[in-house]
Order: structure tokens, then sequence, then C-alpha cells
């Protein structure tokens, strides 16, 4: 379980899957999913079991994520920005019904 050493000072709304998430502005998305409870970020190309991001440093890409129809996007080096509409990524680059390979 992760938690936040203090409280949002600075909230920022997004959506990740259809659901609002609050994160600190500055937060990168993977920060903001973990600390919101998410541990399912993308599919396994090969086995389709579930990835959560890990390294936290653009080294594993774990984090591939869907951000704004974009897919590919690495969620651990990608800031939270109001708004912005992110979605598991669930077939390699993309997801089954909208991102682009
Ligand atoms: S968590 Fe490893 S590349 Fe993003």
């Amino acid at each position: 379980m992760f938690k936040r050493l203090h409280d949002l000072r600075t909230p920022v709304s997004f959506e990740f899957e259809g659901e609002t998430v609050t994160a600190e502005d500055g937060d990168t998305v993977a920060a903001a999913l973990l600390a919101h409870g998410v541990r399912h970020v993308r599919d396994a190309v090969v086995s389709g079991r579930p990835r959560a991001p890990y390294c936290m440093i653009g080294a594993c890409f774990e984090c591939l994520v869907e951000i704004d129809g974009r897919p590919n996007r690495q969620a651990c080096l990608t800031p939270v920005r109001a708004g912005m509409a992110v979605r598991r990524q669930s077939v390699a680059g993309g997801t089954p019904d909208g991102g682009a390979q």
C-alpha cells in the first residue's frame, strides 16, 4: 500500500478508466495511480496478466498506458495534467477499441 507523506496541497484531477483521480500537481501519472490504489495499469502482451509500475524511472516499461488517445506513454515519466484521460493499455500498442498502433 502506498501512502502520501502529506495531504494534497495543489490538487489536480484527471481520469483513469472513467474514474476521477485526484493527484498532487507535479505527480507523475504512475505515482498518482499508485497513491490512488490502482495496481493494474496494463496487461502483459503475451500472457495478458495485469502489470503495474515497477521501476518508476523509465527503465522497465511496465507502466505503459494510453493518455488522451495516445498509446505507449510511460506513466512514470508523464506528469499529471488536469483533465487528462488515462486508460489501461491492454494490447500491444494501445487499447482494444481505441489507441492507434
Ligand atoms: S515504471 Fe518502469 S518505466 Fe515506468
